[in-house]
């Protein structure tokens, strides 16, 4: 088939590469003309495990960068995979949405057959019936008996996205007429994942929802192993246990400093403010954000309570990226932790296999390390805070602190020296 991708994103980078890996015509529209042109040059303008090859495999035949919107009018389905940062009451932004709808309107004016809009995009129940739908058919001078309108959210984790496109746990498709629901469901036809097909919000509302479960679950798992720490019980023993129970599952059970990314802070805020509006008091929403803003102060308590005043200190941070796998520092844990230590007067040295430069934009001023070893030299203590599975095995570089103090926000180390957060 012959697809349009509308945002070169994150999102709209794995979905369109991994389509054209599938054998679909794929074109990739993006604003910005640097990820055009490395695109164009198969090059990944982010990281992600295997992407590069992919783009190796299909760039230049079956898929291609613009700048230009002229494959919307051709194609026999656009996704709109524009980002929908959050505005300061938490809320959705919807203007990439809309004047993506807008353009794609336009473009659809020089349409024949019956083109479909999928927005892939994560947003708020409702978006697509009253925003984008409008917008497109009023730029495009038609009617919804030439043009259809589908919802099909994404569920790809960064540093796995690429698996996670290629064997996803379903594909749900939320449409107001079938037919334009038949069109998305083509596009996956060499998927053997169960296919959910819903109403449009009932789509938009299932995206939101994984990701506000999702959240919970670690909140729910973090305030378990804070109580479990006060009673010298190790949560991941409890959550092993806990998590066999099939109603449960052991995934997403993993208690350290919080979520961070750039999904489940931002949704789950979002989800609450939708619900305050439709008169719904959020608590379960409220009191996830909640644990998850606490958790990273409790490092630095526990690093001033075997360290002491930290006014001077030597701290390494390792850990930058909001997780392993990832160049990404968005709502890293690792930022607030190192606003806390900075505001108690330590001197910070970081390192992060990948996310050092991304960290940098953030703090300027602090020191950045070009390997565990080096900013473990000389340091009074250690923060361990995203779970690179490398950190597994630095044990011997801890010799290199001046005091052997180290505290976990991920359980990733094999020395059992250290301080865990929650065990
Ligand atoms: C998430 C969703 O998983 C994905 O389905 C959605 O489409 C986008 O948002 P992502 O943000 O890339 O993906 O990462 P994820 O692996 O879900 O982790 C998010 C955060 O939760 C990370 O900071 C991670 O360290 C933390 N986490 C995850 C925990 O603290 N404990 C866990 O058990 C799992």
């Amino acid at each position: 088939m012959k697809i349009t991708i509308v945002g070169g994103g994150y999102v709209g980078l794995v979905t369109g590469a991994c389509f054209a890996d599938t054998g679909h015509d794929v074109t990739i529209i993006e604003v910005d003309p640097a990820k055009v042109g490395m695109i164009n040059e198969k090059k990944a303008p982010i990281f992600e495990p295997g992407l590069e090859d992919i783009l190796l495999r299909t760039t230049g035949k079956n898929l291609r960068a613009s700048l230009s919107y002229d494959s919307v009018s051709t194609s026999d389905i656009t996704f709109i995979c524009v980002g929908t940062p959050p505005n300061e009451d938490g809320s959705a932004n919807l203007s990439y949405i809309e004047s993506a709808s807008r353009s794609i309107g336009t473009a659809l004016q020089a349409a024949a057959g019956y083109p479909v809009v999928v927005i892939k995009s994560t947003v708020p129940p409702g978006t697509t019936e009253t925003v984008v739908r409008p917008a497109v058919l009023a730029s495009a001078h038609k009617t919804e008996d030439e043009i259809g309108f589908a919802m099909n959210p994404e569920f790809l984790r960064e540093g796995r996205a690429i698996g996670d496109f290629r064997n996803p746990d379903r594909i749900v498709i939320g449409s107001n007429r079938p037919r334009a629901g038949d069109r998305v469901a083509e596009v996956y036809q060499k998927f053997s994942a169960p296919v959910v097909r819903t109403g449009l919000a009932a789509a938009e509302m299932i995206k939101y929802t994984s990701n506000a479960f999702l959240a919970t679950k670690i909140s729910f798992s973090n305030e378990i192993g804070n109580i479990c720490k006060e009673l010298g019980i190790d949560v991941y023993e409890v959550m092993n246990g806990v998590g066999l129970d099939q109603r449960i599952g052991r995934k997403f059970l993993d208690a350290g400093a919080g979520f961070g990314g750039s999904c489940f802070p931002k949704d789950v805020s979002s989800l609450a403010v939708l619900a305050v509006r439709a008169g719904i008091d959020p608590k379960i929403l409220r009191a996830v954000l909640e644990v998850n803003e606490f958790q990273p102060y409790r490092l630095v308590t526990l690093l001033e309570k075997k360290a002491g005043n930290l006014s001077g200190k030597r701290i390494a941070v390792i850990g930058l990226a909001f997780k392993d796998n990832t160049d990404d520092v968005r709502d890293s844990r690792s930022i607030p932790v190192i606003q806390e230590l900075l505001k108690k007067g330590a001197r910070i040295v970081a390192f992060d296999p990948m996310a050092g430069p991304n960290m940098k934009k953030v703090f300027p001023g602090i020191e950045y390390a070009g390997s565990s070893g080096e900013a473990l030299k000389g340091a009074d203590g250690c923060l361990v805070m995203t779970e690179w599975p490398e950190f597994g095995r630095i044990d011997k570089e801890f010799d290199l602190m001046a005091h052997k103090i180290v505290i976990e926000g991920r359980r990733i180390l094999s020395w059992n020296g250290a301080e865990g957060i929650c065990w």
